[in-house]
């Protein structure tokens, strides 16, 4: 199979297991890593790795999540490489979604904003367009208080909408509208299996529409 390796805490326990089955059971497959992070960490663990380019369409794709809403839509990025994460999922037959009781909400962006990837030279522009748009953006910065760069050199910035969002749809086709957007965290229509893991090590599946 050729397979589509998220980004993120969660996902760096699907890498292990994965790792563990490749050395014990000789599980075969091609990842395709969605973050220079996730290579390292792939390449680490001895998974056998290929780019998107070479793999085509892909079999499936594994990934975690900011949040879950009902429609099985996203709000992802967290990490800052959203823009990647989604050109996997879009490549995929199957988008497996890896998350905890904590990210499964009833309306996206109630606690968690919207991360948008942007121009580094657009940041005010954008800014004042996201701010049209009823969110309070802002700049990504380390800890350190420098601007975080992502794996596109890019910057993010980090859109909260107050009392959460009503139409996830409309609002990221709006912002991917904006001059000097990459791409922004919400992930709609790309998600077909969703396994919540709890804390004592249990997982179940969460039906679309509960
Ligand atoms: C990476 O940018 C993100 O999209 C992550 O996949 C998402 O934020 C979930 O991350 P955690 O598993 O670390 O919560």
């Amino acid at each position: 199979m050729r397979v589509g390796l998220g980004t993120g805490t969660t996902m760096a326990y699907a890498l292990e297991a994965l790792g563990r089955r490749v050395r014990e059971e000789g599980l075969s497959f091609a990842g395709v890593a969605t973050s220079i992070a996730t290579e390292r960490t792939a390449r680490r663990l001895g998974l056998p790795l290929v780019t998107l380019a070479e793999a085509g369409r892909l079999d499936m794709a594994i990934d975690g999540a900011d949040e879950i809403d009902p429609q099985w839509r996203l709000i992802k990025g967290g990490g800052g490489a959203h823009t990647r994460e989604k050109i996997v999922a879009a490549q995929a037959d199957r988008f497996v979604v890896l998350v905890d009781e904590s990210k499964v909400v009833r309306r996206l962006g109630s606690a968690f904003p919207v991360p948008v990837e942007v121009v580094p030279l657009a940041v005010r522009p954008v800014t004042e367009a996201l701010q049209r748009l009823g969110a309070a953006p802002t700049l990504r910065a380390d800890e350190g208080g420098a601007p975080v760069c992502t794996d596109q050199d890019f910057h993010i910035l980090d859109a909260f909408f107050e009392g959460g969002i009503e139409n996830p749809e409309a609002l990221g086709r709006a912002i991917r509208n904006i001059p000097g957007v990459l791409d922004h965290g919400i992930f709609a229509g790309y998600t077909t299996d969703v396994l919540v893991g709890d804390e004592t090590g249990g997982v179940r599946t969460l039906a679309k529409g509960a």
